[in-house]
């Protein structure tokens, strides 16, 4: 998703700005660029496709400074990743513009501004946007008006970062659907889409509310709120070292990611169960209401997250004995949901700012639900602003476009979240202490599970070439199959689909041959049995089968069957969490032999803030 820096400085802008736009490429991008004021305050501007080490061969090539200045990663939606479509966007008398999201009503203003003798040279939706600003300022104060007229026109999601030759001491933003957050600094200030791309010149931050508009001077901040009002955004420190969204040791962020698991599972849990208990309260002050009348839950998520729903459908009605249904969030949002009374929605979400899970959460506040809960890993979110209980998941920043440590961090919160059910209806004390202690064991057998690197890293050479697999599991590793496929699709291009082993016959199966690995994931449970029967239909259609499996099920190598024994015997509690590491892993090792770009896959992004 595209990402936004902005400077209002004395001293030069542009380093700042290129190292904000390096931290936020995580976010999914094609093409990026900057616009300074120099010392004259005459507007300078940048563009380039592809990477930002690409636009800082060309400052290299031809230098540009300046100490008030904006910067943009765009990732394509109107108009192809072309120089031209690239952001900054500027209009008549040196105004530029970085936005994010999508203006729907760009056509109607682009019709208006053709009339009023405005010419465009892209094709985006931004630009429209550029112009009009333009439109307002020959009659407003100053460039802070201009802006508010012009957002009061726009409909759609956005983050914008506006500069002016005619007011050159100062960005303006604006925000709805897209987070923009204020660096404070000494007799300087910072802009971005999010704190990751400031946290070399500042920890401390402010977080624009939907509607907000700001005017960032060096030793000021004005901020103008929906309703047009005066308002103040509270300042707080960032507890994200520096470092965390830096590689280190590691060659991609993904395995990083993947070798935090531990620590981020054990941070997830920390003060949140104490002696065996559950600690309501984690979930917001009013949980331990809510929780003793949830009589049904719904979920809705996206991608990797719905995954994690999934489980924890399968997982709640098993375990509390309550009816749970999960949807995809971008369904959910246009259907029109039969709620039955006493419901608890459920958001899940790595970022907190998805769109489409956004927009279901906002359908559920007007739907008659009990209450509203976000499963969110960016405690400044609008998923978590907007839900009355959160557990916010404690995964650090993910940078990998391929969720992991979210993912994972996500199932071990909504395994707090079902004990948190359950105990209020049908579990005594010492069930309650052994599912807290299943919990608690998760960091260890994450662990030890990460110890069959070396072996998956072999094992992925049978994959590298192939150019289809099938991924199997039942009850709640169905979801991890789902899971299993996404990773290896994702980030090697390898055509992969996830199903519930059983549903293989009912077509897939005549897929089918030599050339179609098939991973099963086989936890020792109720439904092994089952599996094995499933698995013979696909050995005997000639299938290689790659089988992840507990050490108990007694299942070993033979022709055509490679079995990686698991290291351990796991709950149902626990067994979504242990067996998403081996096809994480093998994900990763298989596009490394590809040569794919691992952390950021070509047209994906990491935050969905557009529809
Ligand atoms: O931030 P969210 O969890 O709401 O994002 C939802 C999906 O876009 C995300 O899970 C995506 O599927 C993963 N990055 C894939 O690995």
């Amino acid at each position: 998703m595209c990402g936004i820096v902005g400077v209002v400085s004395e001293r030069n802008a542009v380093p700042i700005l290129m190292e904000g736009l390096r931290r936020l490429e995580y976010r999914g991008y094609d093409s990026a660029g900057l616009a300074v004021l120099n010392a004259d305050h005459v507007l300078a501007r940048l563009r380039t496709v592809g990477k930002v080490k690409i636009l800082q061969d060309a400052i290299d090539a031809a230098p540009i400074a300046g100490a008030v200045g904006v910067a943009h990663t765009r990732w394509a939606t109107h108009g192809v990743p072309t120089k031209r479509n690239a952001h900054p966007h500027v209009s008549r008398d040196g105004i530029a513009i970085v936005h994010n999201g999508i203006i729907e009503n760009h056509d109607a203003l682009r019709t208006d501004l053709a009339a009023l003798g405005y010419s465009f040279t892209s094709e985006t939706d931004t630009e429209v946007v550029a112009h009009r600003i333009h439109h307002h300022l020959a009659t407003s104060a100053d460039l802070f008006e201009a802006v508010r007229r012009t957002v009061a026109e726009l409909q759609g999601a956005y983050a914008l970062a506006v500069l002016s030759e005619r007011d050159p001491d100062c960005i303006v933003v604006a925000r709805v659907g897209c987070p923009v957050v204020i660096g404070l600094g000494i007799d300087e200030n910072f802009v971005a889409s999010d704190v990751a791309a400031l946290l070399p010149v500042t920890r401390r931050f402010m977080f624009l509310e939907e509607g907000d508009v700001a005017e960032i001077r060096r030793k000021s901040i004005k901020i103008v709120d929906a309703a047009g009002k005066s308002a103040a955004r509270i300042a707080r420190d960032s507890d994200l070292a520096a470092d965390a969204v830096e590689r280190g040791q590691y060659r991609h962020f993904m395995l990083k990611e993947i070798h935090e698991q531990p620590r981020a599972i054990a941070q997830t849990l920390e003060e949140r169960v104490a002696g065996g208990k559950l600690l309501d309260a984690a979930f917001g002050p009013s949980a331990q209401r809510v929780f003793k009348k949830v009589k049904a839950v719904h979920i809705a998520a996206c991608g990797t997250s719905y995954h994690a729903a999934i489980v924890a459908s399968y997982l709640i009605e098993q375990i509390c004995r309550i009816p749970a249904r999960v949807e995809i969030a971008s369904e959910y949002r246009y259907r029109n949901p039969v709620v039955t009374p006493d419901t608890l929605f459920v958001t899940i979400s790595q970022s907190g700012e998805t769109a489409d899970t956004l927009a279901a959460l906002r359908n559920a506040q007007q739907a008659g639900y009990l209450s509203t809960l976000a499963i969110c890993n960016v405690a400044e979110s609008s998923m978590v602003r907007d839900s009355e209980l959160v557990l916010l998941t404690r995964a650090g920043p993910e940078i990998g476009v391929a969720s992991t440590k979210a993912f994972t961090t996500q199932l071990t919160a909504l395994g707090m979240l079902i004990v948190a059910l359950a105990k209020h209806r049908l579990l005594d004390a010492e069930q309650e202490r052994a599912l807290i202690s299943q919990l608690l064991q998760l960091p260890r057998l994450v662990d030890e599970t990460l110890k069959l690197d070396a072996t998956i890293q072999t094992l992925a050479e049978a994959f590298a070439d192939k150019r289809h697999a099938l991924f199997l599991g039942r009850g709640p590793l169905y979801a991890i199959a789902l899971e299993g496929a996404l990773k290896l699709k994702e980030i090697s291009y390898i055509h992969a689909e996830g199903y519930a082993a059983a549903e293989l016959k009912h077509g897939p199966l005549a897929l089918v041959d030599e050339d179609m690995p098939v991973v099963a994931v086989a936890p020792n449970n109720e439904l092994l049995e089952k599996l094995k029967s499933n698995l013979q239909e696909v050995r005997a259609r000639g299938g290689n089968l790659f089988v992840f499996a507990d050490p108990a099920t007694g299942m070993q190598s033979a022709d055509g069957v490679t079995v990686i024994q698991m290291p351990a015997q796991v709950s149902a509690l626990q067994a979504p969490i242990i067996y998403t590491v081996p096809l994480q892993l093998l994900a990763y090792h298989v596009a490394v032999l590809k040569g794919t770009d691992v952390d950021q896959p070509r047209n994906l992004a990491k935050s969905l803030t557009v529809e």
